[in-house]
């Protein structure tokens, strides 16, 4: 089927099958390859992006069910948060592999977009589904109590 979404700010419009995850969708057809696949079962996190500034796990999602919502990707992301995010993200080095990374920005920035201070509890129950092999939670929530107060600023 022919389908237009909305990533990124263009349109584009998509040769797809009806049941194609918007995962594949976005990095196989469009090439944006910033979300990664991890597990494919809505359970890591990895395939985060946003539809209409709310993270969701694009491996599960049907490119169906974003026809009519704004699809932000990692590649996307902008504006005041999302730069503070990076900006703190490279400051403080939270990646180490970096394969988690894109999913944990995208969630990091739609926390702090919805709530300016997080607590450490905030940030557990937010990104409780982003997992990272690599463990660096102990940065990610550094990171994000590093942004949130830059953007106090
Ligand atoms: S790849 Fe989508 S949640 Fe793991
Ligand atoms: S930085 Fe390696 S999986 Fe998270």
């Amino acid at each position: 089927m022919t389908i237009k979404l909305n990533i990124n700010g263009e349109e584009r419009t998509l040769d797809v099958e009806d049941d194609m995850p918007l995962l594949w969708a976005l990095r196989d057809v469009v090439g944006l390859t910033g979300t990664k696949f991890g597990c494919g079962l809505a359970q890591c996190g990895a395939c985060t992006v946003h539809l209409d500034g709310m993270p969701v796990r694009s491996c599960q999602t049907p490119v169906t069910d974003a026809v009519d919502a704004e699809i932000t990707t990692i590649e996307g992301i902008s504006g005041r948060v999302a730069e503070t995010v990076q900006t703190v993200w490279a400051d403080l080095d939270v990646p180490q592999c970096g394969y988690c990374q894109s999913g944990q920005v995208m969630a990091a920035v739609a926390l702090l977009t919805e709530n300016a201070k997080p607590s450490d509890g905030d940030i557990n129950d937010a990104l409780a589904g982003n997992l990272c092999r690599c463990a660096t939670y102990h940065r990610i929530r550094s990171g994000i109590h590093e942004a949130a107060k830059r953007l106090e600023a």
